[in-house]
Formats: structure tokens, C-alpha cells, sequence
């Protein structure tokens, strides 16, 4: 790459610093060294966090399989169709003598409709044992109508890669004709946190187990055998037998109990619904109820006793009535119930009446939660609930379309929650959390459309890699930005009328589009496009545009953004980004950021606000700096004056200089220059965009020479906010008043103790010994995070093994998290190491927790190689343990290599990686 007018050599960067010559050397100095290591790995093909360069097509249409047999195939034939179930599962909390296995046991009778004539019955089922039936075969067949007699059944057996029992007949079903399929069953209540499976806590001592489930995606077949395929909807008749004393729970209200020696809990019929969101739970646990909504927060007594699920409860009625009116439709089942268990992979789960969560995700304790937990508890509950109809009473048809229904609750989650917490400015927050979360993975050339083609998504496997950053951060961020070029009126009214027509039903997500288009027409709205035109650009094409508006000429262009700007795309796409003539993509924005001089749409509160026609003085600039001087120019301390530019701009302007300056757009220097404002920057979200984009700047130098003036650079920064909050609020002993502020309260002191304030890490020592002198905790909930950090990565090991014991007796998960984070922030490498070998005893760190914490522990620069190593030391057995989950496994290769960016790391990650799959596909 050939060197440009701001580069200049690294030994007279360094003699910058040397002389002290301040912020402008320090800043010239880190996009030196920056330059440095971005030419060292372009020359040799990737990375520094910026993608790979090449890319094949990263969604392989389905290895083949090995016959055409129906049963090799991973997808159901259309031959049969369920419409109804009866379950019966039998779980036992404890474990059986002899092998020590907890199990359950089921016997269930599916029937179903034969739709096309055929001699096989092929049903999902994974690692469960059937026993024989009567004529010695694994079910029973008979007739429910339209037949005289049932075929025999001659074979059973299982075929376990595509997850199905299969069974032979003699002769042919009956085309139109009614079944009746039974079967008797075990299972392992294995605590592998999918399928029907077992989760332990103690309580006043004792050991406690739970029954739980998590079916999605393709779980449910490991509880009973089932058409496990989304569309296949049926309604459900669960009964749940369980010990006296303890509660069973499903999707729909219980109708009797009766009593003998194990209690027998009979469940309502459910409406049709997928299989995927099923659940039953047995449990110990206790609850509290709003009886007007008929809403219960179900948790370990102990929590409920202490008040934990009150909040939960207050919010939960409010979102509800909420979207009942955004969709325009009532809440479609009799009851709702929300349940936070012990262990539990993902965040929270939407099954139908049922929602389970971790408990971090629904216990609130405003001892010892902070603001950003009760803003996630806000927003997880409004997630979910928001699937209740998307998602749940319409279902999309296959799971390549999994983006629009994630996508759809990350965007509206922000809207159900700010109605809980309208002071919040929640709806400014998905700009951060989503829309830049996303920005810096789909600029790689590593990325992927948002919309897969229905036959590329098959084995479970790739279904579960759907759950990522793009169909969750990116289809949220198409979605907002539909709503609001369609205007909410219209978007509600195209909603409204699609959950209408398919309610119970399922769906593809052109049949939105249709209905939005529809709705368009209605309202007689002028839309100079049509939806599906529009979308396409954004769901078909992976990646985004960056827009150049030439400001002399007015001319504006667009071309695909790549962080990595030689990286090749190899991906086939029916657009091209280039051409900006015809593609209504760019006719798009032309009319959305210059026709309406927009940066941000009318309904998310920002001002308009003018681009410059015309750059304020001689000398070219770029709108960057244009927009920073007037921002400059009228910001003072008070934070109160005419803000030129609006908060969520701010915070856009200083996340594109970034990535622009990644992609080599603009120079690196101009980037780091929009840092030099903050002196003057009150507000949370253009700190939190900056502390995001240095985030990469400390990844990449905290073991390199500039490191060291960086820190100081950046104290000089941080020092004005870090005292402004520690007189306000009388040296961090009380709380900032606005929940964004408070955010920005911990932002300041956690950025000030980073960057090496003594002042700071004093304070954080002094707060965290006094806890361990008195016994008494007076920390404030927003700052233990960050003082707990801080204080262990001071102290030696006597803090460390009093943080453990913390970590141990915690009764709420909240604080346990914190101190488990907090944990991996000492600077002694024999801790970490000893840190690591806990993570993998599920005694000591549950397993829903193994992966983050290894991943915090390579954040630390001192625990980045012993994590490294680690892993690739336990590959085979951190894989089998840990792999299944759907987030866990490619975030924990994500994070123990966000370092990484050199030729030779990268060999390493190829050499390991390969190791890895010939492991498994053995
Ligand atoms: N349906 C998902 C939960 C899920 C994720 C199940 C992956 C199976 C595999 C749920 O609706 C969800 O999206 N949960 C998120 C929380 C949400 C606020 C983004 C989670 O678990 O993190
Ligand atoms: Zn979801």
C-alpha cells in the first residue's frame, strides 16, 4: 500500500511523544504504529480484526447426503402431517441407583393425516429408547378415520444423523385417511441444557433439581418423537407426573391434579403450535401472580421471597397491553407465565405461555442490581412477549428465515421496553447495541445476506448458526429503518393485517413485504418504491453501502463498505453495489439522506439536521470535520446549549470515522481526532461509541510501544468527566441521576482506572477493601463491575480467593455474575490458570457460563495466551461439552482471538481449527 500525506516514520512519532508534544502526537504516533500493522497483514492476506480476504460461499448448500433414501434426508417427507399430541413424561429429580443417570420416561400418541400414500413412517426422535410394543415393534398404529384397518408396522429403527425413528409398513397408508401412532420412551435428564434436561441449585443446603426444557430449534424430538419441523403445527395434550410438593408447568394452564402417590398434572389443550415452542418444567419453585392479567413470575423461593421477580411482574402487564395494541390483537393465550432458571443456555426462550429466562435475564434486586441489568431484564421481557405473536401465533416456515423473526423482536423489544420505561431513552439505544454492533461484522468480507435460501438450511447444525449478529443486530436495524421510511402507521396497519391472515399459520418473509405493500396502497401513502424492491437490496446482498456525497457538486455515490477495502467478494449476489443509477438501493437513500436532509428518521426524536452544502472554509473537508466544529463550536460543559448536532449523530459520526478510517477512507488521524471532543462530551452515547471503537486501538497496542501514550492520552480525555462525577456524586458513593448518565457515571470511572488514574484505581482498592474489613458491601450496584475489576487486578491473591467466597455464597445471579467477571481481571497469571481449570468443572462455574468466562479471561492482556492455550489444549472436550449451544461455540473462537493479527496467529487459528473438524467428522 503505498504511503499516504499523513504517515510519518515511527522513530519520529516516538520523538513526538518523547517531546510531549501532547494529543496530536500521541494521535499521530498510534495511526503510525496502526498503519504499520495494517500493512503488515494486507501484504499477507488478512486480519488485524478485519476479515478474511477472500470468501466462498459461506452458506454451502447442503453436503450431500449419504443416499436419497428419505431417512438420509435431514427434512421431513410431505407425506404425513400431525394435528394433534398426547404426551405424557414422567421426569425423575433423582438420580438412579446403580448409574447414577437421572431419566425420564413418556409415552406419547401423535396423530396424523395422511396427505400422499406411502409404506414409511419417518419421525424425529434423538437419544430416546423406546420399548417394544405388543407385535414387538417400537410403536402401535391405528386408525383414527377414513380407513378400515391399520397397516403392520415391520421394522423400527432409529437413524440417529438425521434424527429420526424409522418405521416400515406392510402396506400402504391410506391417501386422506386419519392415524394414530403410540409409543413408550425414556430419555437421559442429562444437564446438557437442551431438550428435556435437569438443572441443580441448593437451597438452604439441600441440592434441588429441576425438570426443565429448551426446545428451539430442534430439540423438542430429543423429549418425544415428533414432527419436529416448524411449520408442522398440531395442538398438544401434556400431562407432566412429578413428585407431591413439587409444581409442574407447561405451555397451557393445568386442568386437574390428581393425587396418588405421584402427582399427575393435566394441561389444557394448546392452541396449533410448533414444536420448537414447547415446554414443561417440574420444580420446587415458588411464584408471585398478577391475577387480573393472570401473569406469574415463577423463580427459586428464596428469590421470590426476597422480591427478585417483583419487577419482572410490574413490567410484564404494561408490555403486554402494549403490544396487544401495536399488533392490534389480544394476547392470544389464557395465561403467561415467565420462569428464571438456575441453567439456561441462552438468554431467555419465547416459548408459548411458558418464557424461561436465565436468572440474570428476570431477578431484579435493587441491592445488588445495576441499571444496565434491569435494562436488560426490560428489554429481554419485551423481546420475548413480542414473539408471543411474531413468532409464535405466525410462524415463519422454515427456519432460513429465522432473521425476520429475531430480527423483528430485537427491533420491537426497544419499543415494548421504552413504554415500561419511557425516561430511559431506550429507543435511541438500538443505534449502538445493534445497528454499529452490526456495521463492524457486516463490513467483513466473512459476512452473509440476511435471507437464506430455504434449501441451504438443514442439519441443526446450520440452523443454529443462524442465530447470529446479522440475523438478530442487522434484521433489527432493516426493520426500524422500514418502519420508519413506511411511517408507523403504515408499517402497523401491513403488521396488523399479516398476523390477521396467518394467524396459527406460518409464513414466508415476502408475505410481509405483501402486506406492507398492501398496507401502502390502503392508506394511499406515497412511496415512490415498492417494499419489496427496496428490501431486497438489504436482505438478498450481504454488507452495506457507504455513501460519498461529493459537497461541491451534489453528486452522491455508493459502493459496498469493506473494513478490509482489498478484500475480494466471491459470494454471488443479484445486486451490485456500484451501480448507481438504477438500483432504487441508491435512489434510496438519495431521497431518505438528501432529499429529506435526514441523518436520523423523524419518529426516533432527533432534529432535523442539515448535511453542508458547502464546506465552512477554503480548504477541502470531509463532512466528518465539518460536523465536529459545529458541534465544537456550540457544546459547552453544561451540556445544555443548542446541540447542533443530535446525541445519536454524535455518536454515528464518531462510530463512521472509525470504520472509515479502517476501510482507509479517511485518515486514520482524522479518526482518533474525533476523540479530542469528548473533553467536552457529556452524553452516553457518543462516549460509549468511542470507548467501543478504542476498544480495538487497546486490543491491537496494549502490548506495543504506543501503548503507554495512549493511556495517556486518553486519561487526559477521560479526566474531566471522571470529576465531574466524582463531585456530583460525592466520590462515587451514590448514583447519577438519569439512567443514561448512570452509564456514563461507570463509563467514566471504568475508562479513568483503565487508562491508569491513580486517583481512580485508589478508589477502587479503598471500596473494595472496605468490604472486605467490615463484611459489609457498600459499593453501589452500577459501579461493582468496574471497582470489583479494578480492585482484583491491584490486589494479589488474598482478594482474589475473597472474591471466590463472594462469588460461592451469592444468592442472586446478578452479583455472581459481576464477581465472576470480575474475577478474571487479576494480573496473575497462576490465578488465571487456576481461573481456567474451574471453568470446565460444572461444580464451580455452571456450564451455562463456561464460555463467557473464558472469553473475559482472554480479554485480559495477561490472560490472552493462557486462555489460547487452554482451549486448544481441552479442544476435543470443551466441543462435546460445549459446542452444542447455539451463541456459545463460535463466540468462544471469537473471543479468545479478538487479539489476534498477525500472519503467524493466524496460522495457528487454520492449524487449530483443522484439527478441530477432522476431530469431529471422524
Ligand atoms: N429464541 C431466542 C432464544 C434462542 C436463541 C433459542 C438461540 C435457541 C437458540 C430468544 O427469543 C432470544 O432471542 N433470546 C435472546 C435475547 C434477546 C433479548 C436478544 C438471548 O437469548 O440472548
Ligand atoms: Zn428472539
Amino acid at each position: 500500500m503505498g504511503k499516504q500525506g499523513f504517515y510519518v516514520s515511527k522513530a519520529l512519532a516516538v520523538v513526538f511523544i518523547v517531546l510531549g508534544l501532547g494529543a496530536l502526537a500521541t494521535i499521530i504516533a498510534l495511526s503510525v504504529v496502526y498503519a504499520q500493522e495494517m500493512n503488515r497483514n494486507t501484504n499477507g492476506g488478512t486480519n488485524g480484526g478485519t476479515g478474511t480476504t477472500t470468501t466462498t460461499n459461506n452458506r454451502p448448500v447442503t453436503t450431500a447426503a449419504p443416499s436419497n433414501e428419505p431417512w438420509d434426508q435431514y427434512r421431513l417427507p410431505k407425506s404425513l402431517e400431525p394435528t394433534h399430541y398426547s404426551v405424557t413424561l414422567h421426569p425423575r429429580l433423582k438420580a438412579q441407583e446403580g448409574t447414577g443417570l437421572y431419566i425420564f420416561t413418556g409415552e406419547s400418541s401423535v396423530d396424523f393425516h395422511c396427505k400422499e400414500e406411502t409404506d414409511l413412517i419417518l419421525i424425529h426422535s434423538n437419544k430416546l429408547n423406546y420399548t417394544s410394543k405388543a407385535g414387538g415393534e417400537w410403536a402401535e398404529l391405528t386408525v383414527v378415520s377414513g380407513a378400515d384397518t391399520a397397516p403392520t408396522i415391520t421394522e423400527s429403527r432409529l437413524q440417529t444423523e438425521t434424527q429420526y425413528l424409522v418405521l416400515t409398513l406392510d402396506r400402504k397408508l391410506t391417501k386422506n385417511a386419519e392415524y394414530r401412532l403410540t409409543t413408550t420412551f425414556t430419555g437421559e435428564l442429562a444437564d446438557d441444557l437442551g431438550g428435556f434436561y435437569r438443572s441443580e441449585y441448593v437451597e438452604n443446603g439441600q441440592k434441588k433439581v429441576i425438570a426443565t426444557t429448551q426446545m428451539q430449534p430442534t430439540d423438542a424430538r430429543k423429549a418425544f418423537p415428533c414432527f419436529d419441523e416448524p411449520a408442522l403445527k398440531a395442538t398438544f395434550d401434556i400431562t407432566l407426573i412429578h413428585d407431591a410438593g413439587t409444581v409442574a408447568l407447561s405451555n397451557a394452564n393445568s386442568v386437574n391434579l390428581t393425587e396418588n402417590a405421584d402427582t399427575e398434572t393435566v394441561f389444557e389443550r394448546t392452541p396449533k403450535m410448533s414444536t420448537y415452542l414447547l415446554a414443561f418444567i417440574v420444580s420446587e419453585f415458588g411464584n408471585i401472580t398478577d391475577t387480573v392479567d393472570d401473569i406469574k413470575i415463577y423463580a427459586r423461593k428464596p428469590a421470590i421471597d426476597a422480591g427478585q421477580g417483583d419487577y419482572a411482574l410490574k413490567i410484564t402487564g404494561p408490555i403486554l397491553k402494549f403490544f396487544e395494541n401495536y399488533y392490534n390483537s389480544s394476547y392470544p393465550l389464557p395465561k403467561s407465565d415467565q420462569i428464571a432458571l438456575p441453567d439456561f443456555n441462552a438468554g431467555a426462550m419465547e416459548n408459548w405461555g411458558l418464557i424461561t429466562y436465565r436468572e440474570t435475564a428476570l431477578l431484579y434486586d435493587p441491592e445488588f442490581s445495576s441499571n444496565s441489568n434491569k435494562e436488560r431484564i426490560a428489554t429481554i421481557i419485551a423481546h420475548e412477549l413480542a414473539h408471543m405473536w411474531f413468532g409464535n401465533l405466525v410462524t415463519l416456515r422454515w427456519w432460513n428465515d429465522l432473521w425476520l423473526n429475531e430480527g423483528f423482536a430485537s427491533y420491537v423489544e426497544y419499543l415494548g421496553a421504552d413504554n415500561a420505561e419511557p425516561d430511559w431513552g431506550l429507543k435511541d439505544l438500538i443505534v449502538l447495541n445493534d445497528i454499529h454492533r452490526v456495521f463492524a461484522v457486516d463490513a467483513l468480507a466473512s459476512s452473509h445476506p440476511l435471507s437464506s435460501p430455504e434449501d441451504a438450511i438443514q442439519k441443526p447444525a446450520q440452523i443454529s448458526e443462524l442465530f447470529d449478529a446479522i440475523s438478530y443486530s442487522k434484521g433489527a436495524s432493516v426493520l426500524r429503518m422500514l418502519s420508519d421510511f413506511l411511517t408507523e402507521p403504515v408499517f402497523l396497519k401491513g403488521l396488523q393485517t399479516y398476523l390477521q391472515q396467518f394467524a396459527f399459520g406460518n409464513t414466508v418473509y415476502t408475505d410481509l413485504w405483501n402486506h406492507l405493500e398492501q398496507a401502502v396502497q390502503d392508506l394511499e401513502f406515497n412511496l415512490p418504491f415498492n417494499v419489496t424492491d427496496i428490501m431486497n437490496t438489504w436482505v438478498l446482498q450481504m454488507g452495506f453501502p457507504v455513501v460519498t456525497v461529493d459537497t461541491t457538486t451534489g453528486i452522491v455515490t455508493q459502493k459496498h463498505f469493506l473494513l478490509n477495502p482489498d478484500s475480494e467478494i466471491t459470494t454471488e449476489s443479484p445486486f451490485e453495489y456500484e451501480n448507481t443509477h438504477t438500483h432504487t438501493h441508491m435512489l434510496h437513500y438519495k431521497q431518505f439522506l438528501v432529499k429529506q436532509n435526514r441523518l436520523d428518521g423523524p419518529q426516533h426524536g432527533a432534529p432535523d439536521f442539515v448535511l453542508p452544502k458547502k464546506p465552512p472554509q477554503d480548504t477541502p473537508r470531509d463532512a466528518v470535520e465539518c460536523l465536529l466544529q459545529i458541534h465544537k463550536t456550540h457544546v459547552n460543559w453544561s451540556g445544555e446549549l443548542p446541540q447542533a448536532i443530535p446525541v445519536i449523530n454524535r455518536a454515528q459520526l464518531v462510530d463512521d470515522a472509525f470504520n472509515l478510517a479502517r476501510a482507509k477512507i479517511i485518515p486514520t488521524v482524522r479518526a482518533l481526532s474525533t476523540t479530542k471532543y469528548l473533553t467536552g462530551e457529556m452524553a452516553y452515547m457518543p462516549w460509549k461509541s468511542a470507548i467501543n471503537n478504542l476498544e480495538f486501538f487497546f486490543l491491537m497496542f496494549d502490548r506495543s510501544e504506543v501503548f503507554g501514550p495512549m493511556q495517556k492520552y486518553l486519561q487526559r480525555q477521560v479526566q474531566n468527566l471522571f470529576t465531574h462525577y466524582n463531585n456530583a456524586t460525592a466520590g462515587y458513593t451514590a448514583d447519577a441521576v438519569g439512567h443514561q448518565n448512570q452509564y456514563t457515571q461507570v463509563n467514566a470511572f471504568s475508562l479513568a482506572c483503565r487508562t491508569g488514574l491513580t486517583e481512580c484505581q485508589n478508589l477502587a482498592s479503598t471500596l473494595f477493601k472496605d468490604w472486605m474489613a467490615t463484611g459489609v458491601n457498600k459499593i453501589r450496584p452500577n459501579l461493582r463491575t468496574t471497582v470489583y475489576c479494578n480492585a482484583i487486578a491491584a490486589g494479589g491473591v488474598d482478594v482474589w480467593d475473597f472474591a471466590w467466597g463472594q462469588f460461592q455464597k451469592a444468592t442472586i445471579a446478578t452479583e455472581a455474575e459481576k464477581i465472576r467477571y470480575a474475577l478474571t481481571c487479576t494480573k496473575e497469571s497462576w490465578l488465571l490458570n487456576r481461573y481456567l481449570e474451574y471453568t470446565l468443572n460444572p461444580t464451580l462455574i455452571r456450564k451455562q457460563d463456561a464460555t463467557s468466562t473464558i472469553i473475559y479471561i482472554a480479554e485480559n492482556v495477561v490472560g490472552q495466551n493462557l486462555a489460547w492455550d487452554f482451549i486448544r489444549a481441552r479442544w476435543p472436550y470443551i466441543f462435546s461439552q460445549y459446542g452444542g449451544g447455539s451463541f456459545s461455540f463460535s463466540n468462544l473462537i471469537n473471543g479468545v482471538t479478538e487479539r489476534f493479527s498477525t500472519e503467524y496467529e493466524l496460522h495457528q487459528v487454520r492449524l487449530s481449527l483443522s484439527f478441530c473438524f477432522c476431530f469431529f467428522s471422524s
